[in-house]
């Protein structure tokens, strides 16, 4: 299994106008190109296993759909590098997930919520343990289960499935 969770923000705010290219090309660095190189580094190793899991931690912030909802709860946070780094990123695991769709992979977009981390100076409500755990299930998926989706509990706390 592969968890590709290394992930920085860029700091916020990050408005369109005054965010710098350079703190841009920084946060896709690490949360976009990064996570494609270390995939592609792993993915022959990844095909002599039997169950071949890849897990692409995102951000319910990748959200194109729900930055266009005004009722959604995190409508205001909007930022020009970090959510659409994650919003690449989903759309790189969707073609990524469509290219291995007939063999044993199964890989997912997973968003651990807004957890208390050094990410956001702890101010997260939910714990690292449950975020974790949110996160590893979808790296042990057995046969059957889901591969091209996108799971955020923060974004649907029903069923896990957040819209693109
Ligand atoms: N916390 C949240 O509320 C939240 C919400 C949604 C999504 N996420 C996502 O969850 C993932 C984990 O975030 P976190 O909250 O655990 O943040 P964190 O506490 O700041 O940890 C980030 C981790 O990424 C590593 N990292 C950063 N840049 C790297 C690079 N260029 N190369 C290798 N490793 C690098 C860091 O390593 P070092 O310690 O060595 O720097 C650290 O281990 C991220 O992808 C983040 O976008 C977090």
């Amino acid at each position: 299994m592969l968890i590709n969770n290394a992930g920085i923000s860029g700091g916020f705010p990050q408005d369109t106008h005054s965010t710098s290219i350079a703190t841009i090309r920084q946060v896709f660095d690490t949360n976009f190109f990064g996570t494609i190189q270390v995939t592609q580094a792993f993915i022959d190793l990844l095909r002599k296993s039997p169950e071949p899991r890849i897990v692409n931690v995102t951000s319910g912030l990748a959200s194109l759909t729900l930055h266009n909802d005004p009722s959604w709860q995190y409508y205001k946070v909007k930022g020009a590098a970090y959510g659409p780094s994650k919003t690449a990123l989903n759309a790189y695991t969707v073609v990524l997930a469509y290219e291995l769709k007939d063999t044993a992979f199964k890989v997912n977009v997973v968003d651990p919520g807004y957890t208390a981390t050094d990410f956001n100076h702890h101010s997260g409500p939910r714990n690292v343990t449950d975020a974790a755990a949110d996160v590893v299930k979808f790296a042990v998926l057995d046969a059957d289960g889901p591969s091209g989706m996108f799971y955020s509990v923060d974004n649907n706390p029903e069923t896990g499935v957040s819209p693109w």
